[in-house]
């Protein structure tokens, strides 16, 4: 079996693409704004899309709205392996969550394009709909292996209104979206290279992480109510204020992961105040939730803690209390397969590889049930989901030729 060991992307190419797409959505603190479906994200996909045909590369854009270069480098009806990632960003994020992942697919397309390779598999390198959850999370991915019926649609993240308009935006629609279902035996495998997006690989000196499993998420909009009042005139023993129970639950919320989940995260993302004023008792607080454990049972055993969590707040400060589940999305082991292609196109490239597990949410925990599923990061400064997230030239650039190496290894 022939590797093609000593192909490598265009370090130029590959620049050129980064500086490009980067400045789609930039923003002054030096990062990218680019929610699903806004405008900056609907420019940066039609970008992308223009890079594809240049390329000489086939555009497929399927019913989720995920767009992908298609290389047929292996004969009809062979399986696709996928290389991806995503082009959404959060509110105010960086420049290389997800954009990285794509970007150097399309290179390792263009560059065995251009060698003129014939693999065991064709190869896809695809942009998934909105990763981040701007509108529902893991969307395109998700639609694309089958995991997601019309009724999960009924309540998206970012609620039903921006849902609807951003599917308008982006020319789709919501009886479309289940056709992006593909059929597994199509599927030889999903490789995803990311920025790490936390410091451990830089405090073990090592090049890049190979990713173990990816943690599962879970969200929820709870709702505690209680009763609008004069925020003078109501004695603040005759109070039932909403936003006491919301900012109980938070700091409880706090210490019960503290205490109880080790290795288990929980965050309140965002409070919405009704009425929402100086002068009145808040009667209903709107509260963004979310958690995350490395593995089902103890995300379930989360899920359980948080709701009895909530429930008792709101009975000691007797209001009343709604709880929406939207969205769980389980953990996944990363398959051993592409975990070895990597360790195995990583010492190829002489680069120092470790195991990892991922704190983030990644397309690839969508695909894991359906098709050996692997990712890999490269060390990452400044944190994430905000301006600061950095990344070296040098260390992209090998995760594109990592990504590259390991496809060809899937592929051959
Ligand atoms: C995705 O970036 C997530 O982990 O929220
Ligand atoms: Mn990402
Ligand atoms: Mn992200």
């Amino acid at each position: 079996m022939d590797t093609h060991p000593n192909l490598r992307i265009n370090p130029h190419r590959f620049r050129q693409d980064f500086l490009a797409l980067a400045a789609i959505g930039a923003t002054p603190a030096g990062g990218v704004d680019r929610p699903t479906f806004s405008p900056a994200h609907l420019q940066a996909r039609a970008w992308f899309a223009r890079q594809v045909k240049e390329a000489g590369l086939e555009l497929r854009v399927d019913g989720a709205g995920n767009h992908s270069a298609f290389l047929g480098c292996a004969g009809p009806g062979a399986p696709v392996l996928l290389l991806g990632s995503h082009l959404d960003s959060v509110p105010n994020g960086g420049r290389f969550d997800g954009a990285l992942g794509v970007l150097a697919a399309l290179e390792a397309l263009r560059v065995v394009k251009e060698a003129g390779l014939s693999l065991k598999c064709s190869l896809e390198a695809i942009d998934f709909t909105d990763e981040e959850g701007t509108l529902f999370g893991l969307l395109g991915s998700r639609l694309l292996v089958g995991a997601l019926e019309p009724h999960h649609l009924a309540h998206p993240r970012g609620g039903r209104a921006a849902f609807e308009t951003g599917l308008q935006r982006a020319g789709l629609s919501e009886a479309g979206l289940l056709s992006a279902r593909r059929d597994p035996a199509g599927l030889a495998g999903y490789l995803e290279l990311h920025i790490e997006q936390s410091s451990r690989l830089q405090q073990a000196g090592a090049s890049i992480g190979v990713v173990t499993v990816i943690v599962g998420i879970g969200s929820y909009r709870l709702t505690f109510i209680g009763q609008a009042d004069h925020a003078g005139t109501t004695p603040l023993a005759e109070r039932r204020d909403a936003g006491l129970g919301a900012a109980a639950f938070t700091l409880a919320a706090r210490q019960l992961v503290l205490d109880s989940f080790p290795g288990c995260v929980v965050n309140v993302g965002s409070q919405r105040f009704h009425p929402g004023s100086f002068n009145i008792v808040p009667g209903r607080v709107e509260l963004d939730l979310e958690f995350r454990a490395a593995d089902l049972d103890t995300l379930h055993g989360l899920e359980a803690a948080l709701l009895e969590l909530a429930a008792a707040e709101s009975a000691r400060w007797e209001l009343g209390l709604e709880a929406l589940r939207l969205g769980l999305h389980p953990p996944a082991e990363m398959s051993p397969l592409a975990r070895q292609a990597v360790f195995q196109a990583a010492a190829g490239l002489e680069l120092a590889a470790v195991p990892l597990s991922s704190g983030a949410g990644h397309d690839a925990q969508s695909l894991a049930p359906l098709c050996p599923a692997g990712m890999f990061f490269i060390p990452s400064t400044g944190g994430s989901h905000s301006p600061r997230e950095l990344a070296f030239w040098d260390d992209c650039l090998n995760g594109a030729n990592l990504l590259l190496q390991a496809a060809l290894r899937l592929a051959s």
